[in-house]
């Protein structure tokens, strides 16, 4: 029963940078404790009462010890601070091929979906040597995503979304822990990571057959909710247009004067949960909130297809400047 490593497998092209850099400043601690502990009990032992050593003339200051001991640190604490700078920017930059896979937390699940649409719980299949995203949020409580064959930790709020990156070098299956108490089965919300070869990936990712991608389901969940009602050039209501916009800036009003937001996950959801709080400039508050009526998971199909036909049609401009 004991299967308590204290050390986990190094699984991902991160893991041994980080390794690294831990071990640089635990051995940075132990060497400063180590040496201050001897230094006072080699003290206590010479300078004890009664052992007859010379006493007098004890140094009051040292300038070439002071310049040490700040010098040294200073340099010390500049190299770790270089160090974990660097490795925090890669650690938090995905690269842009990065394959993305949406999460959702919930007492006390872990739900993750991939883009070709197979969609799994408590478990996550991941093909080797490739580079993967998480995008993710929660459904009720803060939950944190934890992988620790990875080296990656990373809270998932309700109502916002945070994303980890990886990239697998090992084939085999790794923890997957919350990491944040969430209720009463916290313990309870693990699972496990499947990293397989690209090709087995492949034939996971097609176990269930070809169904509806991740984005063809946003679309239909797009037209079940009556977006497409209006937001695919309705002659009834004027409605802004939404081929092309992710990740460009909406012109939103604000009073009398116009602001922009970038159309990305978070605005998008807040426009479809919230509408009235960022209304684009030139449309009239119309929409109802569709809060508490789509779930989370559904939330992100939404607005995966909403990004896909921004992807599709790149060339699209689909600026509200034609409402005016
Ligand atoms: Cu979810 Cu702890």
């Amino acid at each position: 029963m004991w299967d308590f490593p204290l050390f986990p497998d190094q699984a991902s092209v991160n893991a041994p940078k980080l390794d690294a850099l831990m071990l640089f400043e635990l051995g940075v601690i132990l060497f400063f404790t180590l040496m201050i502990a001897l230094l006072i009990l080699g003290f206590c032992v010479r300078f004890r009462r009664g052992n007859p050593v010379d006493r007098s003339h004890a140094p009051t200051h040292s300038k070439a010890m002071e310049v040490a001991w700040i010098v040294i640190p200073l340099l010390i604490s500049v190299v770790m601070f270089a160090w974990a700078t660097r490795l925090f920017f890669e650690l938090y930059e995905p690269p842009s091929d990065a394959v993305q896979i949406d999460v959702v937390g919930k007492q006390w699940m872990w739900y993750l979906q991939h883009p070709q649409g197979r969609s799994e719980t408590n478990e996550l299949h991941v093909p080797l040597g490739r580079p993967m995203k998480l995008n993710m949020t929660s459904q009720d409580v803060l939950h944190s995503f934890y992988i620790p064959a990875f080296r990656i930790k990373q809270d998932v709020l309700p109502g916002t979304y945070t994303s980890l990156w990886f990239e697998p070098t090992k084939v085999g299956v790794y923890n997957l822990f919350c990491a944040e108490y969430c209720g009463t089965n916290h313990s309870v919300m693990i699972g496990k990571v499947h990293v397989m070869e690209p090709a087995d990936y492949e034939h996971w990712l097609a176990e269930k057959g070809s169904g509806p991608s991740q984005a063809e389901e946003g679309e239909r969940l797009f037209v079940q909710n009556h977006c497409a009602g209006c937001h695919r050039g309705s002659q009834i209501v004027h409605a802004p247009k939404l081929e092309g916009i992710y990740g460009k800036p909406v012109p939103i009003q604000n009073g009398d004067k116009v602001e922009f937001a970038t159309a990305d996950y978070l605005y998008i959801r807040d426009s479809i949960l919230d509408p009235k709080k960022q209304v684009v400039a030139g449309y009239e508050p119309l929409m109802p909130s569709f809060k508490d009526q789509i779930s989370e998971p559904d939330l992100l199909k939404i607005i995966e297809y909403i990004k896909s036909i921004s992807n599709a049609n790149a060339n699209t401009n689909a600026t509200p400047e034609t409402a005016k």
